[in-house]
């Protein structure tokens, strides 16, 4: 039994999919957290980013763990901590790029679909229902107004005390959207099987009930 959750930028998969997963003692897995990695990697070894083949050369010395304690997933590259540093700015504005080339998406759809085998497990990014897991019993495309996704990032960072640029955050989010829409291998996209859920105006814990009954009904 697999969920897969996919959408834009910020719609609030994360959340809702370890909520998912807690309450239905489900594995969680980030697939945009080991985008995010390779991202990190390669930003730190100065490979160029435009070049898929040496990304995947990078990507091939790489072990990407995504570790589960009781308070968060925390993601190691090679046995390294590296859960605060992926979420920086420069990782966020570069992995829609990394994440483009074709000979870097097959190895980590590869690794995602090794991960889901474990059998109960909710997956969340941008082509877990087109691409990853075609077959996946219960399929969610969780979206929500670029006004109200930048609105919340904004308040998220606010709350941690860090500077913040609504206006800014709305032309990055919308910026990324763009560029996984329009990649040309497993684009975000919908699937035609799946559950389209706007959260615009619902909190996390209604859209992950939402999640849960449908996976019920399907169980
Ligand atoms: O979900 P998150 O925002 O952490 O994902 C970061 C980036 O990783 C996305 O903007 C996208 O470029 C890429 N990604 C992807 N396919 C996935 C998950 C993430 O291309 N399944």
């Amino acid at each position: 039994m697999n969920i897969a959750i996919d959408g834009p930028a910020g719609a609030g998969k994360s959340t809702v999919a370890k909520l998912v997963a807690e309450k239905l003692s489900y594995l969680y897995i980030d697939t945009g957290a080991m985008y995010r990695s390779l991202t990190f990697a390669a930003l730190r070894q100065r490979v160029n980013l435009e070049n898929g083949s040496e990304l995947r050369t990078l990507l091939d010395t790489l072990t990407i763990d995504l570790k589960h304690d009781s308070e968060q997933v925390k993601v190691f590259l090679n046995n390294e901590d590296i859960t605060e540093q992926i979420r920086s700015n420069e990782v966020t504005s570069n992995v829609s790029l990394v994440s483009s080339h074709e000979e870097v998406r097959t190895e980590m759809v590869e690794r995602q679909r090794l991960l889901a085998k474990v059998g109960r497990a909710v997956l969340d990014g941008r082509d877990i229902g087109t691409y990853v897991l075609p077959k996946a019993e219960v399929k969610v495309f969780l979206t929500a107004t670029v006004e109200e996704r930048a609105r919340r990032r904004h308040e998220e960072l606010q709350a941690k005390g860090l500077q913040s640029d609504y206006e800014q955050l709305k032309i990055e989010i919308a910026r990324r959207d763009e560029l996984d829409s329009s990649r040309v291998f497993a684009p975000l996209r919908k699937a035609d099987d799946a559950i389209e859920i706007d959260s615009t105006h619902l909190t996390i814990p209604e859209v992950a009930d939402a999640i849960i009954d449908l996976t019920k009904e399907r169980t």
